[in-house]
């Protein structure tokens, strides 16, 4: 398929561990007239790498956009090894046993981190990085081109928690901790940052009405994308007593198009932790202005969402159902 031009399309590069709730930020950047989604890298974090590029091969071909390059990333953290993912969460496949055509093309040549730095040397200045898994694709590519940071408009990431609990320990929230350093690095860098934590992605909900909705349509990706939600609930149940889950990955995706009104989002200086106590991951907001409204931060350049004001939940399942 080939989009038509549209002066309003930004150009985007999506960084991803596919992944139920990966799949999703996947279909609603297909979805939306405002992304050029020039490429997608992949790492492992809820799966494999290399299962994560079969698994967004596949999305793409049943959406009909085999035209978007899909790029192996890192396997392996920095200093730690892959040890598995979590298929607790997101079965055993990464997309919650729902079994997608194997797809008829390969994954590209270069790998993820070659392919940030060449779109961002394409696109200088213009380029938008969204990354919804570990950021060591990001932390290699800074390695590979160490001006990076310069050519790249902004980048939004999924992950880390400001003021709530962690979801993978007590502090920490899981792509950050799957690689504290590569996050240290990512956040040291010079651009500028959106992260989209658990303050704000805990808040936002798909319900069993909206995936009744999705198996129900006849397009393909709602009805698989509604399908991939059974597992989600099965482990979202234990923590919300009832068949619900969270909508982490594609709600960073909207922040990232500028689909969605922010609540309180102050732009501070943020810290990981990458000690291998019980705060490693953790991510360290300076957040002690809240109560009057934060001061200019010398250097501060990641602006933390700690909430959203608009409805996201109608939005993205009416994004689905659209493609
Ligand atoms: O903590 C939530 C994040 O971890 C999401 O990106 C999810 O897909 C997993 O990677
Ligand atoms: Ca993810």
């Amino acid at each position: 398929m080939h989009l038509p031009d549209s002066p309003q399309r930004q150009p985007f590069y999506l960084d991803c561990d596919t992944g139920i709730d990966d799949a999703m930020a996947i279909a609603y950047l297909l979805a939306s007239d405002r992304v050029d989604l020039l490429g997608i890298g992949t790492v492992s974090g809820n799966i494999s790498a290399e299962m994560g590029a079969r698994n967004t091969l596949a999305l793409l071909e049943l959406a009909g956009r085999s035209d978007i390059p899909v790029a192996i990333g890192e396997h392996d953290f920095l200093a730690t090894p892959f040890a598995g993912g979590a298929i607790h969460v997101h079965g055993e496949n990464g997309i919650g046993g729902v079994v997608l055509a194997e797809p008829a093309r390969t994954p590209a040549s270069e790998s993820a981190p070659e392919m940030i730095v060449r779109l961002a040397r394409q696109h200088p200045g213009e380029l938008h990085i969204l990354a919804i898994g570990p950021l060591t694709n990001l932390a290699k590519a800074l390695l590979l081109h160490p001006g990076l940071a310069t050519l790249v408009k902004e980048v939004t990431i999924m992950g880390g928690a400001a003021l709530v609990p962690g979801n993978i320990t007590a502090v920490a929230e899981a792509n950050i901790h799957n690689d504290p350093d590569a996050a240290a690095a990512v956040f040291a860098a010079s651009w500028f940052i959106t992260m989209v934590p658990l303050d704000a992605t805990m808040q936002s909900l798909i319900e069993a009405v909206d995936r009744d909705r999705l198996v129900a349509s006849p397009r393909p990706v709602a009805q698989a994308i509604g399908a991939m939600l059974d597992t989600y609930f099965d482990f979202y149940v234990q923590f919300f007593g009832r068949r619900t889950s969270v909508l982490h990955d594609p709600l960073a995706a909207a922040v990232a198009v500028g689909d969605l009104g922010l609540g309180t989002s102050p732009v501070v200086q943020v810290q990981v932790d990458t000690s291998h106590g019980p705060g490693r991951g953790q991510t360290i907001c300076d957040l002690r202005w809240r109560f009057l409204g934060h001061p200019e931060q010398a250097g501060a350049h990641i602006r933390v969402v700690l909430a959203v004001e608009t409805d996201f939940t109608p939005l993205m399942v009416d994004a689905i159902l659209s493609l």
